[in-house]
Order: structure tokens, then C-alpha cells, then sequence
């Protein structure tokens, strides 16, 4: 008895399945766009009034005018990023000027954790997002051959990535396969196809597919001392890291949302990485296996500090542990917190991603927080997982800004967490 024509047969039916709700979702009807925002949100996003934000578009011609529908008006993200830009010239104030400034480094994050479901793709997505709305440049990096980074961005891996038959790049360009598998000397073209720009005015996404398994026996292979000479395995480390250095000028933040499990390119990511973002669930299980992954991590960084040395490789700046789909009313859950608080300190964020039916229902499947409109009556339950959802952000962000040398803002992480530090 063998499995593999039924296998073949079962994954074909799955993956025209999939392709039909990827194209049912990005049909001209249901397009994947990014929505309007209100001008309370707008006002909120750019830290002024609404009442300033009113008298800037009544005011100023160059200033951004948005749509208005009914009494209200509504603004694109890239109107809001030219409301920064214009703010910015207009005031010389800083703050309207987010990102990095000369001379500071792109700040990689990367989502990591042994452990599948925990949310690596849900918060890579969200914090892109988030981030992206505070006017950031913001790259993705889906490093999983499942996929799930690029799927959330209406993208679908079995058709759009990688190369077609003939060589010719596909939509969605060519994963960071296409800049692992590069010929020498190829490294702009490599990087041009590797990186696409999504809905989303400032986030550009290097997609994932199967192909990545390819990337892991072409890293393995490169591996092994035998095959190359001493400075090999510094190589096959750095592969993630050096395609960064090489795009990097042009974003803030790259995020790196990586597989569940120990392979070439996790290592590649742990290499990269200026912060880790450790996502887990509440739940005694996962204690676990987390604990399992701080040995992993300490093993880890020994591992680059001694490759490298610490002047090459600089280290992590950062390493939180993210709460996932909490739900504050379930004992166990805030039993585990409050021992996850206690023993890990000032590494765990004390604002956790809540459980919300806005994600992972499968009508909305495809559709972030920051994306969704809610009906009337997911109204609230929808607001207190968006408010959650910004709390995490504005952590991390503080955290990016430190990695600038920023002084982070005030009672960013005061948090409604247990134990007291
Ligand atoms: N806070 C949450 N509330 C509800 N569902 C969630 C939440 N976070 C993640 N999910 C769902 O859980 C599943 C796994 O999340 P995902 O981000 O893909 O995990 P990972 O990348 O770690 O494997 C997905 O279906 C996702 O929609
Ligand atoms: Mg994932």
C-alpha cells in the first residue's frame, strides 16, 4: 500500500480549493484593498485634534483633503502618510517624521517560536500594520513555506510566487529563494524580484511558498565544512542578513515571521534579527515547550556570538514574550500569565494579543484587525481587540526606538499585567 497518489490527488483538489477563495476574495467585487480611514482616526494616528485636523484641510491647499462620503470625510493611508509629510515640512517637528534618521541601522524583529499556531504570522502581520499606520516603512519577510504572511495579504503561494516554467518571474516575486538560489554577482536583480509591494502604501512583502523547502537543501548543502571552505558556515548564516543589508536603505523595520520549527533559514532569521518577538499561548503546554525554547535561544546566541564575535554580530538588542488569544475571564490562562510574569519580568509584554472571533472565523480568515470592518454588533468586542492589538504595537515600537538610541515613550509598557516587577 502507498499513500502517494492519493496524497497527490487530495493536495491538487486542496489547492484549487484554495486558489478559488484567494480569487473569490480578490474578485472585483471583494477586492483586497486597504480601507479609508475617519478623521478621528486620522487625527489620532497623526497626534493632533481633530479640530486641527478640520482646519488644515480647510486651510492648506497642498494638505491632503480626503473623500468625503455624507458628513464625514475619510482619508487613504498614503493620504495620511502625505498629511506627515506635510506636517513635517510645514512644522519642522520630528514627530511627523517617523523611522529611522541618518546613519541608524534598519531595525530587524523577527517572530519566532518552535512552536506552530502560537500567532508568529498573526503578529507579524498586525505589527506590520500597526506600524505602517504610524507611518513607518515597514518589509515582511515570510520565511515559512506555509505561507500564512503572504496568504493574510490575499496572495496565493502555489500560483504567484517563484518563477514560471519559462523562468519569467511571477506576481508575487520570488521569495527569498530567488535571492538564495542567485548567481554570483546577480544581487540587485535578485533582490528586485524578490520583494514585492502589497495594498498597503508603505509595507512591501517578500512572499513565501514550497519553494523555501528548496532554500533548506541549498543552505544545508552549503553547510557542510567538507564541501567549502572555513567561512561556510559563517555564509550559510548570513544569507537573510546580507539580503537586508542589501534592501534595507529604503525601511524602518524589516519583520521576519518564521517557521515553527529549527531549520537553516530560523537560524538565518536568529542572525538577522536586532529584537525577538517570542509569541506564546497561555496555556500549561505551552509554558513548556517555551521554556524549551529559551534554552534553544541561549544555546543560540552562544552559537553567533562565537561565529561571529561580538563586533560583527551585534546581538540582540530585545527579546519580548507575546501573550496570544487571551482571554482575561479564563482562570488557567491568567494562572499561566501570572507565572509567566513572575519568572520572565521585564521580557514579557504586559499587554497580551486577545482572542478575538474578528481573526480566524473563517469568513474573515483573510482579513486583519487594522483591515476589518466590523458589523454593529462585533462592535465592542472588536474595539477592545484593536486596543489590545495597539498596546503590543506601541511596546514593540518603543522597543525599535530604543534600538535607534530613542528614548522610548513614557509608560508605553505600564501595562494591565499581574505581578508587579
Ligand atoms: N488573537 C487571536 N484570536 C483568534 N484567533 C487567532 C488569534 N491569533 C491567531 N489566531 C488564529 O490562530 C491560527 C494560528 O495563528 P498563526 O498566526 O498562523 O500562528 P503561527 O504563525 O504561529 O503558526 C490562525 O488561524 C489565526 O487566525
Ligand atoms: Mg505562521
Amino acid at each position: 500500500m502507498s499513500w502517494h497518489a492519493t496524497l497527490e490527488g487530495i493536495t491538487k483538489r486542496l489547492r484549487s480549493q484554495q486558489s478559488a477563495i484567494i480569487a473569490d476574495q480578490n474578485s472585483s467585487n471583494r477586492e483586497k484593498s486597504l480601507r479609508r480611514f475617519t478623521s478621528k482616526e486620522v487625527s489620532a494616528l497623526l497626534g493632533i485634534t481633530e479640530s486641527h485636523l478640520r482646519n488644515r484641510v480647510s486651510s492648506a491647499d497642498a494638505f491632503p483633503q480626503g473623500t468625503l462620503l455624507g458628513k464625514s470625510r475619510y482619508f487613504t493611508l498614503e493620504e495620511i502618510n502625505a498629511a506627515r509629510r506635510w506636517l513635517h515640512d510645514n512644522t519642522g517637528n520630528q514627530r511627523y517624521r517617523p523611522g529611522k534618521r541618518d546613519g541608524e541601522a534598519l531595525c530587524v524583529v523577527a517572530n519566532t517560536n518552535f512552536k506552530g499556531g502560537v500567532g508568529k504570522s498573526t503578529s507579524t502581520v498586525h505589527l506590520a500594520q500597526y506600524l505602517a499606520l504610524k507611518g513607518y516603512r515597514v518589509l515582511i519577510v515570510d520565511l515559512d513555506a506555509q505561507a500564512s504572511s503572504t496568504a493574510l495579504f490575499g496572495i496565493d503561494p502555489a500560483r504567484h510566487v517563484g518563477r514560471d516554467a519559462a523562468g519569467h518571474v511571477l506576481p508575487a516575486g520570488t521569495s527569498i529563494h530567488g535571492w538564495i538560489s542567485r548567481a554570483t554577482g546577480d544581487e540587485n536583480a535578485a533582490a528586485t524580484d524578490a520583494v514585492r509591494r502589497t495594498y498597503w502604501p508603505n509595507i512591501d512583502l517578500v512572499a513565501a511558498s514550497a519553494i523555501l523547502h528548496s532554500s533548506e537543501d541549498m543552505l544545508k548543502q552549503r553547510s557542510m565544512p567538507s564541501m567549502h571552505g572555513p567561512m561556510a558556515e559563517v555564509d550559510w548564516h548570513h544569507e537573510v542578513r546580507a539580503f537586508l543589508d542589501h534592501v534595507g536603505d529604503a525601511y524602518d523595520v524589516a519583520i521576519l515571521d518564521c517557521r515553527p520549527d529549527i531549520n537553516m533559514l530560523s537560524v538565518n532569521a536568529f542572525s538577522a534579527a536586532d529584537g525577538l518577538i517570542v509569541p506564546v499561548l497561555a496555556t500549561n503546554m505551552d509554558l513548556q515547550s517555551m521554556t524549551e525554547f529559551m534554552a534553544f535561544l541561549a544555546v543560540t546566541e552562544r552559537r553567533l556570538l562565537k561565529l561571529y564575535g561580538k563586533d560583527i554580530w551585534r546581538g540582540w538588542t530585545f527579546l519580548r514574550v507575546l501573550v496570544n488569544r487571551y482571554v482575561a475571564t479564563s482562570r488557567p490562562q491568567t494562572e499561566v500569565v501570572d507565572s509567566m510574569n513572575l519568572v520572565l519580568g521585564p521580557l514579557m509584554i504586559r499587554h497580551p494579543m486577545v482572542e478575538t472571533s474578528a481573526l480566524g472565523s473563517a469568513g474573515n480568515m483573510k482579513w486583519t484587525l487594522y483591515e476589518y470592518v466590523p458589523a454593529k454588533s462585533e462592535d465592542r468586542s472588536y474595539k477592545r481587540a484593536v486596543a489590545a492589538m495597539d498596546a503590543v504595537g506601541s511596546v514593540i515600537e518603543a522597543e525599535i526606538l530604543g534600538f535607534w538610541g530613542r528614548r522610548p515613550q513614557e509608560g508605553a509598557d505600564a501595562g494591565y499585567g499581574v505581578a508587579a516587577e
